[in-house]
C-alpha cells in the first residue's frame, strides 16, 4: 500500500464533487439485509457502485435518477492515473469513481473491495475534508488492523499484493474543515469492468 501525502488539491476537487452531486445526489444505500450504510454515496464514470436488497454490484445507470452516472471529470482521472503511476501502476485507467461522504460519527467497517472484475488494477483512494483514521488489515478479516491517520489531500494506492487487503474507516470525529466543512469525503477510483 502506497500513501502519497497531500497529493490531491481539495480546492480543485470541491466544485467537481458539487457538480457530480447535482446530477447524482449523495444517498444512503441499504445492504442486502436492510441496514443503512453510514456513509452517503454516489458515483461518476461509466458505471457506479450500488448496494440494495439484491446485494452489491456496478450499474451503468443511477437507480435513483434512471440516468447514466455523471462522467468522470478529467481532473479526477488525471489524479487517479498519475498517482497510480507514481505508485508503480502505469496502466491504471479507472472506469468508475465512488464518492463517499461521512458526517461525524460515520465510519466504514472492515471489508475488501471485491466487486470488480479484475484485481490486477489497483484502487486509488483520495481523502478530503475532516481527518480520519483508516484501518489496514490483512488478507483475512480476523487479522488485526493497523490505524493510519489520513488528512485532506492524502491519496492511498492499493494494488498488487495489497489489492485485497481488508480495510475500513473509524467513525469520523466532529470538526470543521476549511474547504469541506463538517464532512469527510473519499473518492475511490476503480477499474470495475
Ligand atoms: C472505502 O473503502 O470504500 C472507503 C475508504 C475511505 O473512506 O477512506
Ligand atoms: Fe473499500
Amino acid at each position: 500500500m502506497v500513501l502519497c501525502r497531500g497529493r490531491a488539491g481539495p480546492q480543485t476537487l470541491l466544485p467537481l464533487i458539487r457538480d457530480i452531486a447535482q446530477v447524482a445526489p449523495f444517498r444512503f444505500m441499504t445492504t442486502r439485509r436492510g441496514g443503512r450504510m453510514a456513509a452517503a454515496m454516489t458515483s461518476a464514470g461509466a458505471c457506479g457502485w450500488i448496494s440494495d436488497h439484491r446485494g452489491y454490484r456496478y450499474e451503468s445507470t443511477d437507480p435513483e435518477t434512471g440516468k447514466p452516472w455523471p462522467a468522470m471529470p478529467d481532473a479526477f482521472r488525471a489524479l487517479a492515473r498519475d498517482t497510480a503511476a507514481e505508485a508503480g501502476f502505469p496502466d491504471f485507467d479507472p472506469d468508475t469513481c465512488l464518492l463517499n461522504r461521512y458526517a461525524p460519527g460515520a465510519g466504514m467497517g472492515l471489508h475488501r473491495d471485491g466487486d470488480e472484475r479484475d484485481f490486477a488494477a489497483p484502487i486509488v483512494s483520495v481523502s478530503l475534508g475532516l481527518p480520519a483514521v483508516f484501518l489496514v488489515g490483512g488478507l483475512e478479516k480476523a487479522e488485526r488492523a493497523r490505524p493510519v491517520p489520513l488528512q485532506s489531500g492524502d491519496v492511498l494506492v492499493f494494488g498488487g499484493p495489497a489489492r485485497l487487503l481488508f480495510h475500513g474507516v473509524r467513525p469520523v470525529k466532529p470538526g470543521a474543515d476549511p474547504v469541506f466543512g463538517p464532512f469527510r469525503y473519499n473518492l475511490t477510483f476503480r477499474r470495475a469492468r
